[in-house]
Parts: C-alpha cells; sequence; structure tokens
C-alpha cells in the first residue's frame, strides 16, 4: 500500500453568481483523483474555495443591494449546496475572506517587499473587471477583453508591481526540467512561447478597488484579486510554519480550466520562487464546456445549472458523463441528449445489466463459488498509471472495456445452462471482477459503487485489493442500479 501524500486544489470560484456546469467539472476531476488517492491509501488534502475579493463582486452586490459580504455569504452557500449534491468530497473549504487567508497573504507580500521583489510605480493601461486582468493595448481584440469579450476600462494610478520580469530564464528552466509541469503537454508549447517573447513587471495593487486585503504598511493601497486568489494554495495549509504545509507542499496537482493558466504557469510560479517556496508539480488545464455549440452565457439563455440537472438525473451519472464524454484536456460540448445517451447505453445495458445479470444468477444457484481465474484480469497498474497523467476518460473507458468483455464472456458461457462446479467456477469470476470494479469506479461514481458493493455483500477496500482473491462476499439483489432515461 502506498503511504505518501496527494495535495489536490481546484480553483477558487468567483461568486458573483451561482455554480454552472463548468465549475461542476472542475470540481469532478479532482473529486475523481481525491478519490483514487485514497485508495491507494495516500494521506490526501484535497482543497477548494471561493475568490470574494475584487471589483467584480463588489459591483455585483452592489447592483443587488447588498453589502459585499452578506452578498458572497449567499451566494458561496450556493456552491457549498451543489458541491455537495455532486458528493464532492474535499476535504477543505477556503475562502479569501477568511481572516486567516487575509493575514497569511499580507505575510507573504511582506516578504517578497523584504526580498526586493516589489516596487511602487504607475500603472497605466487597460483592466477587465469581469476577468480581473490587467490588459495591454496588443492583447485587446476589437479594443475588448480577449477572454470574455465585454468592454474594458481604462485606468491609471499608482500602483505597487512584483517584478515579473525577472523570471523569464527560471520560468524556461522549471519548464525544461520538470516537464508534467505544464499539463497536458499539448498545451505547453503556447505558454512557453508567451514565456519566451518577455515578461512585463505585474502590478499587484490598486487603490481604488476597496473590496480587497490591505497592502501592508501601505494604507492608500489593496492587494491586486488574483495575487490574494492564488494564495488560497498555501494559506489552506498554514504556510509557513503550519504541520499542514509542512507535510502537503509542494502541491501534486493544481487543476484549473485552460483560461487561467497564464496565472497558474507564469505567475504562480515566479511569485513562488521569489519567496524561496518550491513549486508545485503539475498544473493541469483542462478543456472548456460550450453548450449546444456556443459559449455558456446569460445572453445566450444557455447556462447549464448542475442543481437543476441533479434535479432530474443522479450524482452519478452526471459525473461519469462529464468523464466520459470529452477526452480530458479537450474542449467539449454539452447536451441533455448525450447525458442521456451514456445513461441509456453505457451505464444502463453495459454496467447496470452486467450487475443485474450476475446477481441474478448468483442468488439462484447454490453452487460453491470458486474455481480458476478464466478471464484476463483488469489492468490495474495501466490504469493507475492513466490516472497520474490525469487521462481520467482513457482510464474509465479501461474500466468499461472490461465491464464488456465480462457481459460478453456470459453470452459466450451461457451459464445457465451451466450446473454444479462448472456453474461456481463461473460465477466465481464474474463476482470477484464485479468487486473488483466496484472499487475501481468508486472515485467515478461513489454511489453505484457502494450500491454494487452492498449488493455483492462485499466493501470498498482499497487499489491494493484489485486482484483476484477467494470472493468472500454474500449475494443480496437490490434495486436496478440506474434507470432508462426518456
Ligand atoms: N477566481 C478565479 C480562479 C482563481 S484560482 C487561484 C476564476 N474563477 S471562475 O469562477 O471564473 O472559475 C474559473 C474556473 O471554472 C475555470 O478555471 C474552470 O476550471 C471552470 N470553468 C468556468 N467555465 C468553464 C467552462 N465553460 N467549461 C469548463 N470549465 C470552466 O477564474
Amino acid at each position: 500500500m502506498s503511504t505518501g501524500k496527494f495535495y489536490i486544489t481546484t480553483p477558487i470560484f468567483y461568486v458573483n453568481d451561482k455554480p454552472h456546469i463548468g465549475h461542476a467539472y472542475t470540481m469532478v476531476i479532482a473529486d475523481v483523483l481525491a478519490r483514487w488517492h485514497r485508495l491507494k491509501g495516500e494521506d490526501v488534502f484535497f482543497l477548494t474555495g471561493t475568490d470574494e475579493h475584487g471589483e467584480k463582486i463588489e459591483k455585483y452586490a452592489q447592483n443587488a443591494g447588498k453589502s459585499p459580504k452578506e452578498f458572497v455569504d449567499e451566494v458561496v452557500q450556493k456552491f457549498k449546496d451543489a458541491w455537495s449534491k455532486l458528493n464532492i468530497s474535499y476535504d477543505y473549504f477556503i475562502r479569501t475572506t477568511d481572516e486567516k487567508h487575509q493575514k497569511i497573504v499580507q505575510r507573504f507580500v511582506s516578504e517578497l517587499i523584504k526580498k526586493g521583489k516589489i516596487y511602487k510605480g504607475e500603472y497605466e493601461g487597460w483592466y477587465c473587471f469581469y476577468d480581473e486582468t490587467f490588459l495591454t493595448e496588443k492583447e485587446l481584440k476589437d479594443g475588448k477583453c480577449p477572454y470574455c469579450n465585454r468592454p474594458v476600462e481604462k485606468i491609471k494610478e499608482e500602483s505597487y508591481f512584483f517584478k515579473l520580469s525577472e523570471f523569464q530564464q527560471t520560468l524556461l528552466d522549471l519548464y525544461d526540467k520538470n516537464r508534467s509541469f505544464l499539463s497536458p503537454n499539448f498545451r505547453a508549447q503556447e505558454i512557453i512561447n508567451r514565456v519566451k517573447e518577455g515578461l512585463k513587471d505585474l502590478s499587484i495593487s490598486r487603490t481604488t478597488v476597496k473590496w480587497a486585503v490591505p497592502f501592508p504598511d501601505d494604507d492608500k493601497h489593496f492587494i491586486y484579486v488574483w495575487l490574494d486568489a492564488l494564495l488560497n494554495y498555501l494559506s489552506a495549509i498554514d504556510w509557513p510554519d503550519g504541520d499542514k504545509f509542512k507535510k502537503f507542499w509542494p502541491a501534486d496537482v493544481h487543476i484549473i480550466g485552460k483560461e487561467i493558466s497564464w496565472f497558474h504557469c507564469v505567475i504562480w510560479p515566479a511569485l513562488l520562487i521569489a519567496n524561496d517556496i518550491p513549486t508545485p508539480k503539475m498544473v493541469f488545464s483542462h478543456g472548456w464546456w460550450t453548450v449546444n455549440g456556443k459559449k455558456m452565457s446569460k445572453s445566450f439563455g444557455n447556462v447549464v445549472d448542475p442543481i437543476e440537472i441533479l434535479s432530474k438525473y443522479k450524482s452519478d451519472e452526471l459525473r461519469y458523463f462529464l468523464i466520459r464524454e470529452v477526452p480530458i484536456g479537450q474542449d467539449g460540448d454539452f447536451s441533455e441528449a448525450s447525458l442521456k445517451n451514456r445513461i441509456n447505453g453505457e451505464l444502463l445495458s453495459d454496467l447496470g445489466n452486467l450487475v443485474s445479470r450476475v446477481l441474478k444468477l448468483s442468488e439462484n444457484s447454490k453452487v460453491e463459488i470458486k474455481g480458476d481465474v478464466l478471464i484476463q484480469p483488469i489492468d490495474v497498474d495501466k490504469i493507475d498509471n492513466l490516472i497520474k497523467e490525469i487521462k481520467l476518460t482513457d482510464a474509465l473507458d479501461e474500466i468499461m472495456s472490461f465491464i464488456r468483455r465480462l457481459n460478453k464472456f456470459i453470452d459466450e458461457k451461457e451459464p445457465w445452462k451451466l450446473k454444479g462446479e462448472e456453474l461456481g467456477q463461473i460465477l466465481y469470476n464474474l463476482l470477484e471482477s464485479l468487486r473488483i470494479i466496484s472499487i475501481l469506479i468508486y472515485p467515478f461514481m461513489p454511489e453505484t459503487a457502494q450500491k454494487m458493493a452492498d449488493q455483492l455483500g462485499t466493501k470498498i477496500t482499497g487499489i491494493y485489493d484489485c486482484k483476484f482473491k477467494p470472493f468472500d462476499g454474500k449475494v443480496s439483489r437490490g434495486e436496478h442500479l440506474f434507470s432508462p432515461v426518456k
């Protein structure tokens, strides 16, 4: 059994609005990984939370006629409710308005000042309040924000700057030395090319935005929301002296959406290196979901609310769909029709059908469940290696292929025609395979896995237990795992 540690994070989400399916996607990816590593016996710390400061939140609260704190408290609850319905097993939920977090942000900035990495200057340029991003003239697209296509504002104010420009070579060396830092690989070149073009110092304070962490020793300034946000990964584990920091840092993987790679792959490691803190082992950027072919947006009326989906479908069905439908790393399109297809097809006809066939056969037979291993066992090491590279779609595909092989095995062996030892042998192979599947699918579909284990009379133990052994369950058939959806 592995005894390692595994620190995994999601982005902390802006709380200007309730969560949508894109946020749910990030959470499911991280949850699958956290659960897999727990099954390997590792000590896992799974962090998520909310990004609550900044101009955007300030404006949304104002429009809602609420104080920023009142406003964010309400929205945070919506995120927590959604994650509980999706069975997200996070260990800690950080809010950037937490007292502890704010103190750590200030301490981090003070350390950077002591190290001579920050200076005072003046920022003049564009700002997208929606993405909380400073933009140059060159970066604008038709005069608008290249990320969200919204109008940008011109700002000119005194600001503190972080000497990001000093870190170009250090970052290029980091990418070169640690090839998995920029994951998946096919996205790496884009970042490398941009870094090669040169880095500009980064404005890290605002004087006009007050809903933010105060800058240390300067009442006029407030810390830039992205600096505040990135530091959640350290404050949650009590940098610099806490036991958690000592145990869990560096993070094993930051899961993010591709649009925030620059912050995580360039600004974040530079900040850490500047403060002599080791860099995370991997930043994994997943792709984006569109809905019915279009970018999700209120004006198109196509924003998918995970809570609404979960009022019609099981949490496991949505989790399965999100991982299975789109090869991880790529963009994909969400539609209820494809969700239904996955449920009626793979979940119902392949997995549900297999489980109910095997349980029915075993329940009615009085034979002893034992014999030789007749089927080629599933390659658990292969799945583990795929999961190490965050190839979750491929890993799930391996499990589903094994399920289809088992259905074929039943068709070929026709166990309903067999008796005695012969039947006992086939049932042994099928029941042990189902027990192993229940463990392997647990990270993806925890409720279904538990139902399977309950009906088999076995336990979700750990990855170490995914080898054939004498079957020690006690079968009792319960309700079907999945029902057809129209
Ligand atoms: N607050 C920042 C992150 C700070 S992390 C130190 C932020 N928040 S966000 O609310 O905009 O959420 C961004 C994340 O939500 C993305 O990185 C991605 O993980 C997820 N997604 C948002 N829209 C998405 C899609 N349409 N599709 C897939 N995921 C998307 O940025």
